[in-house]
Order: C-alpha cells, then sequence, then structure tokens
C-alpha cells in the first residue's frame, strides 16, 4: 500500500486535505492523525471491519479496546451514557487530554469496546483531529499510533517509521504537544486506570473531588527497587532500558564506575554532569518538556548504538505521575538505586531484543 504523507497547517487545517482524508476513513481505510497528546492510527468508529485493521496492524491484542474521539458532546452521547451529574462539568473540560470510561451504547461495534459494557470516550483539544472528525460525521476510533510494546508516536516522522506502506494517510500536523497519552477515568469508580496529560490534580479541581489513584503509580522516588521481570511490555525500545530511582544528584558517581557504551536519558541538570563517554539524551528540565520529549527520547535512543539505557524517575505532582508510569513500564520495572544493583541489572538483561 502507498502512504500519503500529508503536511497539514495546525492552526488552520486546509479543508481540500481533510475532505481527501476524510474520503479515506468513510470508505473503511485507517489513517494517522495528531492529537493533543500523541498520533492516534484512527477507522471510522462505527465500522467494525475498518476498526480490526487497526488491530491488525498495530499487532494490538483483541481484548485491548479502543478509545472513541469525538467532536461534540452530542457525538459522545450517541456512543456512551454521561451520567447526568458529569455532564456539565465534562462538557466545560472537553476538548482535553481526558477520556472517560462509561456505559457504551450498542452503535458502537464489539471490536471498539473489546466486548466491554464500558466505552473510552475523548474529545481531543487539537484542530485537525477536531475538524476531521467533523468533516467525516461519525466518531473515530484510535489507538496510540506505535506498534504495540513501542513508545507511542509524538511526530509523523515516528508514524512513518512504524506505519509506512501499512496505512493509507499519515498527516502531518507538528509535533504534539503533550507527548503523553491521555488521561483515562473511569466515571463509575471515579478512579483513573491509566495517568496521563490530564492531571489527577486538574481532575480534582473540576469535578471537585479526589479520582481514587492505584497504589502502583504512587510510588516515592526513593522507594526500594521494584523487582524485575514484570511481564507487563509497554513503550519499550529494543535497548535495554534501566530506571534509576536513588537519590538526586548521585547517578553521575554511579554511572563513573560502569565502563560500557551506555546512555543515560536525563534532565538538562542531570546530563550535563555525565562523562564525554556517556551517550546523553537531554529529556528537558520541567514537567512539561520531559513528557514532550519522552517517546522521542525512546525512540531515538534504539539508533544511539547503546548496550542499554539508564533513565532517571520523577517525582510524581502534576504530570510526575502519567511520566512515572510510563517510565516504569518502558524499563518493565527493571529499577535500581546503587552501582551494585545496576550492575546485576546490565549482566541480567544488557542483551537488545
Ligand atoms: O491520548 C490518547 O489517549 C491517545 C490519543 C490517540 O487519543 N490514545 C491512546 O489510545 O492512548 P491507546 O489505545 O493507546 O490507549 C487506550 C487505553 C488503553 O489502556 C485501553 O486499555 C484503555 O484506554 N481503554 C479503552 N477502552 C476501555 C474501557 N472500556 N475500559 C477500560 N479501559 C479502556
Ligand atoms: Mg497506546
Amino acid at each position: 500500500m502507498r502512504t500519503l504523507l500529508i503536511k497539514i497547517n495546525a492552526a488552520r487545517p486546509e479543508k481540500r486535505k481533510m475532505r481527501a482524508v476524510a474520503r479515506i476513513l468513510r470508505r473503511g481505510g485507517i489513517v494517522v492523525f495528531p492529537t493533543e497528546t500523541v498520533y492516534g492510527i484512527g477507522a471510522n468508529a462505527l465500522n467494525g471491519a475498518a476498526c480490526r485493521k487497526i488491530f491488525r496492524v498495530k499487532r494490538r491484542a483483541a481484548d485491548n479496546p479502543l478509545i472513541v474521539h469525538v467532536s461534540s458532546l452530542e457525538m459522545a452521547r450517541r456512543v456512551c451514557d454521561i451520567p447526568s451529574k458529569y455532564q456539565k462539568v465534562i462538557s466545560d473540560i472537553w476538548p482535553a487530554p481526558l477520556t472517560i470510561i462509561t456505559k457504551s451504547k450498542s452503535i458502537l461495534p464489539k471490536v471498539v469496546t473489546a466486548g466491554l459494557e464500558t466505552a473510552a470516550v475523548r474529545m481531543p483539544a487539537n484542530r485537525i483531529a477536531l475538524e476531521l472528525i467533523n468533516e467525516c460525521g461519525f466518531p473515530i476510533a484510535a489507538p496510540s499510533a506505535n506498534i504495540s510494546t513501542k513508545p507511542s508516536a509524538t511526530s509523523a516522522l515516528h508514524a512513518l517509521g512504524y506505519f509506512k506502506g501499512k496505512v493509507a494517510a499519515i498527516i502531518d500536523g507538528g509535533n504534539a504537544s503533550y507527548g503523553i497519552e491521555s488521561t483515562v477515568l473511569d466515571l463509575r469508580t471515579f478512579s483513573i486506570l491509566r495517568p496521563g496529560a490530564f492531571t489527577a490534580e486538574e481532575i480534582k479541581k473540576s469535578f471537585g473531588k479526589s479520582p481514587r489513584i492505584a497504589s502502583a503509580y504512587k510510588l516515592k522516588a526513593n522507594s526500594a527497587p521494584i523487582s524485575p521481570g514484570t511481564k507487563y511490555k509497554h513503550y519499550a525500545p529494543s535497548t535495554p532500558l534501566f530506571l534509576y530511582v536513588g537519590r538526586r544528584g548521585k547517578i553521575g558517581s554511579i554511572l563513573s564506575n560502569i565502563d560500557d557504551k551506555f546512555a543515560f536519558i536525563g534532565s538538562s541538570a542531570s546530563s550535563e554532569k555525565m562523562g564525554k563517554n556517556v551517550i546523553r539524551i537531554d529529556i528537558g528540565s520541567s514537567k512539561k518538556e520531559i513528557a514532550r520529549n519522552l517517546f522521542d527520547s525512546l525512540i531515538k535512543l534504539d539508533y544511539t548504538g547503546a548496550n542499554f539505557a539508564v533513565v532517571e524517575q520523577q517525582s510524581s505532582e502534576g504530570l510526575g505521575l502519567a511520566i512515572r508510569n510510563r517510565l516504569l513500564k518502558a524499563s518493565s520495572n527493571r529499577a535500581f538505586k546503587t552501582a551494585k544493583e545496576l550492575k546485576k541489572l546490565i549482566l541480567l538483561y544488557s542483551i537488545k531484543d
């Protein structure tokens, strides 16, 4: 299949181009498009056969449901029930990187909800995405635009690497502004199923109550190393990644003892302290910058020729909660605090996929 790369102006999407992409979706094709969080690989959410293609191309497990993207509250109501007590707050928040889990309606094909009684629905805060959905007149089901287990795409170039020849079109709408996926909030239990770009603090402020957060996300920066070898794999580069959860400021001296070709992914301040032999991937300073650069850093890492990489854990306030979650998964929970622990990880795991 020939993949069209279509550059679209994010501030003023060209009508003609939007119509061409909508036509592909209307005919049951799949396309990659930008959202404010990460790029999505989308199909007509009401067309089961079209949505099945996404699973095939992404190599995604059939029991992992898709997020349905809408451009209006009415469209959301066509696919799910939004409890009346939440209607106002959600209409105030949207468009935003907040996905709600609520009872689904039968109009949604089973492949989208993975047969669950609930659906994941969100209105993206990105003009290209919103106008595309509008132009189509139907919601777009879209997971993040990456091959399953790999880091999510935050640019058209990342998506091209994953899907060239496999999708009809890839829209280039510039780099994703958040760089990290939406927060998934289950409205029935009021709990965060996946921390994301809409912070727990923002949820508390807009809903007037605190969401439950699974304890796994709350780990302190200095907590004990998590046992390695968890079978869950997600966002993972091919280069083995180890997570530093020890005291700030000590990582430089720990790494100075390691005689190997490796990369360090960390804040600008920590990167500066690394020795010349270390491949440095500067991830920025503020949480916002780190979120925006995170997946790009993980994708770049695989081009460096490093035998393994070390990444610093972040504190859990604000966007930090989502960053920590992605780092834990990308490193398959292989965390360390001391040079001794790191050496053990290197011995056990520093063989690429
Ligand atoms: O920011 C985002 O959310 C991006 C952009 C493209 O919108 N999309 C995205 O989709 O990250 P995906 O498929 O990579 O992640 C969706 C998450 C998965 O963890 C999935 O299991 C969960 O949402 N999910 C979907 N439907 C669900 C449901 N009914 N109940 C619980 N979790 C659900
Ligand atoms: Mg994903």
